[in-house]
């Protein structure tokens, strides 16, 4: 096993081994599907050597006895949000949203209207802007789809970007990707003037912690599955056993949203067809769903 560069500590920082890097690795892998290569040794380092300050610990390898061990548990947390980024956007890839209005949406509004279900899943939704941002598209799309069949399920393994996520409250900064249209009706002052969600659209979402890595408490089929910038953490096998997953909760004609940065892969990509960029539609017809324009 070759050593480690020294990683660019401070004086007194306690030393990085490729033992202890090994470890780190095998956990984040074994436990989240995280993909780290040895190239990311220094930013595991400076992310997780905080973590050791927090806990007074006074190495790593006492950090790694403490993740693997039944104490444990709630540093996983710690990890998963230390070795991953929450960069998100409202409106991101703003293609992918004019996708779900004329695909999932436009071509149902007299079924949807009548009561047919709607199931979005935001999966790996950080801090909400994805999961509000479907639900502002809904809304513009069909104006009553708050008190409809429709729900999106928005998930994160991390709960500390969830509780922000749930909590809503955003910069000026934050809200301007939202189209002008949308915002009188998607967005009320929530105070030291930050914006909140406005009830519509805050009631369509449903936020829950859950790890793509492990079981999917989950009901579909879905009609659309948004999973951006998620699998990028994840090596290709991960990603395909990912995409086979969601090709299977999918309903027939479902909609599949990745990140600008990722590929379909694996035995799932005879299951779709491609309907723009990053953007995919699950093969089979629509059965038993009336389309009406
Ligand atoms: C870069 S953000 C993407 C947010 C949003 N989907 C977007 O594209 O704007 C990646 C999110 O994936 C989450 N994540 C990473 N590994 C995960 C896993 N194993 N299960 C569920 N979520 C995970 C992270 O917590 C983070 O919030």
């Amino acid at each position: 096993m070759a050593l480690l560069a020294p990683p660019p500590a401070a004086p007194g920082d306690p030393p990085f081994t490729a033992r202890d890097f090994d470890r780190i690795a095998a956990f984040a892998y074994r436990e989240f599907g995280l993909s780290l290569q040895e190239s990311k040794k220094d930013l595991v380092y400076s992310r997780l050597v905080r973590r050791l300050r927090a806990l007074r610990l006074s190495g790593f390898q006492p950090y790694c006895d403490l993740l693997e061990g039944p104490e444990g548990r709630a540093e996983h947390d710690a990890v998963v949000s230390a070795l991953t980024t929450n960069v998100t956007h409202f409106f991101r890839e703003p293609h992918h949203f004019d996708l779900l209005a004329a695909l999932a949406v436009k071509p149902r509004l007299q079924a949807l209207r009548a009561g047919e279900r709607l199931r979005i899943w935001s999966a790996g939704c950080s801090a909400g802007m994805e999961p509000y941002s479907i639900a502002m598209t809904l809304l513009d799309a069909l104006p009553e789809a708050a008190q409809l069949n429709i729900r999106i399920l928005a998930t994160d393994v991390d709960p500390a970007i969830l509780a922000r996520a749930r909590e809503a409250r955003f910069t000026d900064e934050e809200v301007r990707p939202i189209p002008a249209r949308m915002k009188p009706w998607a967005l009320v002052p929530a105070g030291e003037g930050r914006h909140g969600i406005a009830p519509k659209p805050a009631r369509m979402v449903r936020f829950a912690g859950l790890n793509l890595m492990q079981d999917w408490p989950v009901r579909g089929p879905f009609d659309a599955i948004f999973c951006r910038n998620v699998a990028i953490y994840f090596d290709k096998p991960t990603q395909a056993r990912l995409w086979q997953r969601f090709a299977g909760l999918l309903a027939p004609g479902g909609l599949l949203f990745i990140g600008h940065s990722e590929r379909l892969g694996g035995p799932a990509e005879a299951a779709f067809a491609s309907v723009g960029i990053t953007a995919y539609r699950k093969t089979g017809t629509s059965a038993g769903r009336k389309e009406t324009a």
